[in-house]
């Protein structure tokens, strides 16, 4: 939700910044800026719309020591020119770049307008390069300015500055909203994630909320919003540039869609206890696990439908009465939370602001939670202390689709392991694990099909409404397969329970609306298969997700896709395979912009 780039060093320029936002893209995309720090001046460029080539180069004359640069997805007020970032003060010599909301904007704007500052935006960012201007007035040093300023501001923020009378350096503070230092030679660097700073660096420093820094080409300097000095630890960004590149792919989406074989394995790589009929998750205290009476799962989109699953899982593995929840939801539903309830929260970002919200709540409230994050480092791993990362490598396209099966993973093996504490037999135990390592090559050989799920997306590409319904596992499944649709597609797409279909939702079944049915699960074929006729009796299409070798329900669904067989809860992981696939070839169909999908960003860092 927005992304940041900065640079501190000799030789800046916009194309160096252009550069290092476009790897940022993904956060938000409607509107994108820059601001060099001149020794004259501020050079200021911003634009709507994508992040284009030729324009970008419109200050490529321009070389200094600092600039930020900052790509948007709208909060308050429209992608225009104006609302986009970076915006100044009055002078034009400070120049200020945000991502978050800042909740007390109005007032602020309100006094400061009331002090004479004139205002050029509709957005709540801008009231911080005046405030900072208001404060300067009375605090010389330019830092303590910019500390007072910071002070002020309620919500969620993480900001970037550069100011014409310092030009060497810049100034950032995070409450909330993410925000890494790259160290590199002679360079110091900012970034809302890690992925800009790679081209530059592997050593990073995350800052924590309430901290605020100063970068010059040396290094950095950290201190509290209370004014406390901090020393912070580096670490090492675990990826390299290709896992950041599309690698030949046309799409980001359909690379991450084809790494499921090998991000699968990263998931349970060094995890499988065989003699013990276990996992082990090490970033689990034991103690914890063994106490837990019962789970609460926080989480959102993707995420909130790998918690459902992961909701079967623990109850059906481990007798572990669970719940999920949306995390905005658990935050002001007012939940009952215990000292021996396991909040799970599931984030593939770490940075979801309405999960982190949840966790924070859960936390306060006493329980301990266990964070299931991709991003190493991310503020919910750290916010939750102990967890387990899925190893996905990094998901930079807007649909979340590796990340979701690893987190399946994930889940199972955090089922398999509180269920061994808790009576599933080493047989049983076994049995899952084994079925776990089953699955990259089964993976693989959906992918080969990958024509099949092309030609039958066809179908759903000349459709308005469709229709996803499944039971048990496969219903948070066919809930999935619809997002993915919906978000990539912007085909209408509604995910059902199968057994409510007929309290409602069959009502919309036509000839016009395909209906893709999940019936793979064993456990409950024969109910699902019933599902099929009475859509097929009112004149339905349906295309089927059914188990390798049944030709019955092939033979019942207009369309099928036969997927590799597997224990009942570990079928949602290849399921989502040709789901992903079906949605990403009838957007390709349509010419949506797959990796760029209208209205998102991948990252939501606001409530
Ligand atoms: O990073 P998170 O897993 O916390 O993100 C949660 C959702 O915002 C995310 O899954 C979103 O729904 C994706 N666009 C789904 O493809």
């Amino acid at each position: 939700m927005c992304g940041i780039f900065g640079y501190a060093g000799e030789g800046v320029t916009s194309a160096v910044l252009v550069e290092g936002i476009r790897r940022l893209e993904y956060r938000g995309y409607d509107s994108w800026g820059l601001a060099l720090a001149c020794d004259d001046g501020i050079a200021l460029l911003r634009r709507v719309g994508r992040i284009g080539s030729a324009e970008d180069t419109a200050l490529d004359g321009c070389s200094c020591r600092a600039g930020v640069a900052h790509t948007r997805w709208a909060t308050h007020g429209a992608p225009t020119e104006e609302n986009a970032h970076p915006h100044r003060d009055c002078t034009g010599r400070i120049a200020v770049v945000h991502n978050g909301i800042i909740e007390n904007h109005a007032a602020l704007r309100a006094r400061l307008q009331g002090l004479g500052h004139v205002f050029a935006s509709e957005t709540d960012t801008e009231v911080i390069p005046h405030l900072i201007e208001e404060m300067w007035k009375t605090e010389p040093d330019f830092g303590e300015a910019f500390l007072a300023a910071v002070r002020l501001l309620v919500g969620t923020f993480g900001i970037a500055v550069v100011q014409a009378d310092a030009p060497d350096r810049l100034w950032a503070a995070r409450l909330g909203s993410p925000m890494v230092l790259g160290l590199g030679k002679g360079r110091t660097l900012l970034a809302s994630d890690p992925a800009p700073l790679v081209a530059h660096t592997r050593e990073v420093i995350y800052l924590d909320d309430g901290e605020i820094a100063v970068l010059t080409s040396d290094g950095f300097e950290t201190r509290t919003l209370e004014g406390g000095t901090v020393t912070k630890p580096v670490q090492r960004i675990a990826f390299d540039l290709p896992a950041i590149e599309r690698g030949g792919f046309p799409h980001f989406m359909l690379k991450e869609i084809h790494e499921q074989p090998e991000s699968l394995r990263n998931a349970f790589r060094g995890r499988i206890v065989r003699a013990e009929g276990t996992a082990k998750l090490g970033g689990v205290e034991p103690h914890l696990l063994r106490s837990a009476k019962r789970c609460h799962i926080v989480s959102c989109g993707t995420s909130l439908n790998a918690g459902l699953i992961g909701k079967y899982l623990l109850e059906q593995l481990a007798r572990l009465p669970t719940q999920v929840s949306n995390g905005a939801e658990f935050r002001y539903a007012q939940p009952v939370v215990e000292p021996d309830t396991l909040v799970i929260a599931i984030s593939q970002s770490g940075e979801t602001a309405d999960t982190l919200g949840a966790v924070r709540e859960a936390k306060m409230q006493g329980a301990s939670a266990v964070g299931i994050c991709n991003v190493v480092g991310s503020t919910i791993a750290r916010e939750c202390g102990q967890g387990v990362y899925i190893h996905a490598g990094p998901e930079i396209g807007v649909a979340s689709t590796k990340a979701f099966t690893s987190q399946l993973v994930v889940l199972a093996l955090l089922a398999v392991h509180l269920g061994r504490m808790r009576g599933l037999s080493l047989r049983a135990g076994l049995q899952y694990l084994d079925a776990i390592e089953c699955l990259p090559a089964q993976a693989a050989r959906i992918l080969e099909r990958e024509s099949e799920l092309a030609e039958m997306a066809g179908l759903l590409a000349r459709a308005s409404h469709v229709l996803y319904c499944g039971r048990l596992y496969e219903w948070p499944a066919a809930l999935e397969g619809a997002l993915k649709l919906k978000e990539i597609s912007y085909i209408h797409a509604e995910g059902v329970q199968a057994a409510e279909l007929k309290h409602g939702p069959i009502a919309l079944v036509e000839p016009d609306v395909p209906v893709v049915v999940l019936a793979a699960q064993a456990a409950v074929r024969a109910k699902t298969l019933g599902n099929i006729h009475e859509i097929r009796a009112r004149g339905g299409r349906v295309i089927a997700l059914i188990r390798e070798g049944d030709g019955e329900a092939a033979a019942l669904a207009e369309r099928s896709f036969a997927v590799p067989s597997t224990l009942d809860p570990l079928l949602p992981v290849l399921e989502a395979i040709p789901l992903q696939l079906l949605a990403y070839h009838a957007a390709v169909a349509l010419g949506r912009d797959v990796d760029h999908p209208r209205n998102l960003a991948k990252s939501v860092t606001v409530e």
